[in-house]
């Protein structure tokens, strides 16, 4: 192997074949399940989309309201997860309480499998576990933040839809119709991004065949990383740092003489521009002037045109959303778990494809530590030498 054969990054490795959504860099698309995202983000609620991931195509009255039932079913935050959520500490990143208190489901649901061959699950008990790891998330995340508030937690209403009742949770009233919209399309552009390196990471647990809730808690730990779901928690940081948008072109001029990344630009897969950016774009707009807040349009406008005009890299999702989650009002350490609220729907979808076709996932590495060496005086046993020797001998 040479070094040139070394994908670093697996970079431009095509690792399987999906069906849940294709990135397409060159016409500037993505799909979910065939239908352009943007589509769906300007007619479609969450949990229609939701179920589009899962089953391959969008519900029909009837699938809808008895997806939205079980959602209902499944929105209180349990006590002991609650409690659990409670011993992490208050200045613990709050992707730390979301890893904890989904550990917590996976143990208890799966308590009393009593053997690690049966965690992997049928696709139906994987899709009920789906749906309620969905359903229940927006209590966690909403939880989270009250609690660093020291605010009470607030109970779910059960006449509110997905995107209503998770902002109902967290702020304990009731948000303007423009908000649950603008909301409601985050959640659906952040659903599912193909083998990002959560759901990769996913992807990889579940071709062990571990369980579904492993795979989850993994992906989230790989979500929190500011390289991939911590950069919109970032792209507010960088706000906060900059001001105003008179202090722009100061601010970028040291910020790249210190060879920063600017957080919230640059993609992966997409080099010139990611496709999600022009609804987030579009829907942050309408926070602006709903909350009267031209000065975070200005800011916006100015690193991104300035950015762009030195380096060339776009914005990413992340970029717009940061600010419209903060206009909404939630926390800035919010924001990566309002990620997992939504990309959770993403990753079961992979996780039961993987397992629908499965190969376990176990690449090679180049090696390129010391030579082979021994440990002074040590003499090998038989075994040792019986061993060697089969080594040397051809494989039939
Ligand atoms: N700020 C400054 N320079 C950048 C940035 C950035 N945001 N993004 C890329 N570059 C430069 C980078 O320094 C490098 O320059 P050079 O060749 O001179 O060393 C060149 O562009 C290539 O960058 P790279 O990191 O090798 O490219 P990549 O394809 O591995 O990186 C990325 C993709 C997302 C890790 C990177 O663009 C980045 O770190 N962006 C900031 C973090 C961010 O916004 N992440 C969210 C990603 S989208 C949401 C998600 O899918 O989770």
């Amino acid at each position: 192997m040479t070094d040139t054969d070394i994908k670093k990054g697996l970079a431009g490795v095509v690792a399987d074949t999906t069906a849940i959504s294709k990135v397409n860099p060159e016409t500037n698309s993505l799909l979910y399940r065939g239908y352009p995202v943007q589509e769906l983000a300007s007619t479609q609620s969450f949990e229609a989309v939701a179920y589009l991931l899962w089953n391959g195509d969008l519900p029909d009255e009837t699938q809808l309201a008895q997806l939205r039932a079980t959602e209902r079913a499944y929105r209180h935050l349990p006590a002991e997860v609650r409690a659990a959520i409670d011993l992490v500490p208050l200045d613990a990143h709050p992707m730390d309480e979301v890893r904890t208190a989904l550990s917590l489901i996976g143990a208890k649901d799966l308590a009393g499998t009593g053997s690690v061959l049966d965690v992997s699950g049928s696709t139906e008990e994987n899709l009920a576990r789906s749906v309620r790891l969905f359903a229940v998330l927006p209590a966690i995340v909403a939880y989270g933040q009250r609690r660093r508030r020291g605010q009470q937690p607030v109970e779910p209403r059960d006449d509110l839809d997905y995107a209503a009742n998770f902002l109902w949770m967290t702020f304990g009233e009731e948000s303007d119709a423009v908000v649950v919209d603008a909301f409601n399309r985050s959640m659906i552009l952040y659903a599912e991004h193909s083998f990002n390196a959560s759901t990769f990471t996913a992807r990889v647990i579940a071709s062990t065949l571990s369980d579904l809730y492993s795979a989850v808690v993994g992906a989230v730990g790989a979500l929190k990383g500011p390289l991939h779901g911590g950069a919109n928690e970032a792209v507010l940081h960088i706000f906060d740092e900059i001001g105003s948008a008179e202090n722009v072109g100061p601010w970028l001029d040291e910020a790249l003489a210190q060879k920063r990344k600017i957080m919230g630009f640059g993609h992966r897969v997409y080099k010139r521009g990611d496709s999600r950016v022009p609804t987030m774009k579009a829907a942050l707009d309408t926070l602006v002037e709903h909350y009267d807040r031209p000065d975070v349009a200005a800011l916006y406008d100015t690193l991104e045109s300035e950015f762009v005009g030195r380096k060339g890299i776009y914005p990413n999702l992340d970029y717009p959303s940061g600010p419209a989650y903060n206009l909404i009002g939630f926390d800035t350490l919010t924001f990566t778990p309002l990620f997992v609220a939504a990309r959770v729907t993403g990753w079961t979808a992979h996780i039961m494809e993987q397992l629908g076709s499965n190969a376990l996932i176990r690449p090679l590495s180049a090696y390129n530590g010391p030579d082979e060496r021994h440990i002074d005086g040590y003499v090998p046993d038989a075994a040792a030498l019986e061993a060697a020797e089969r080594a040397e001998e051809p494989v039939a």
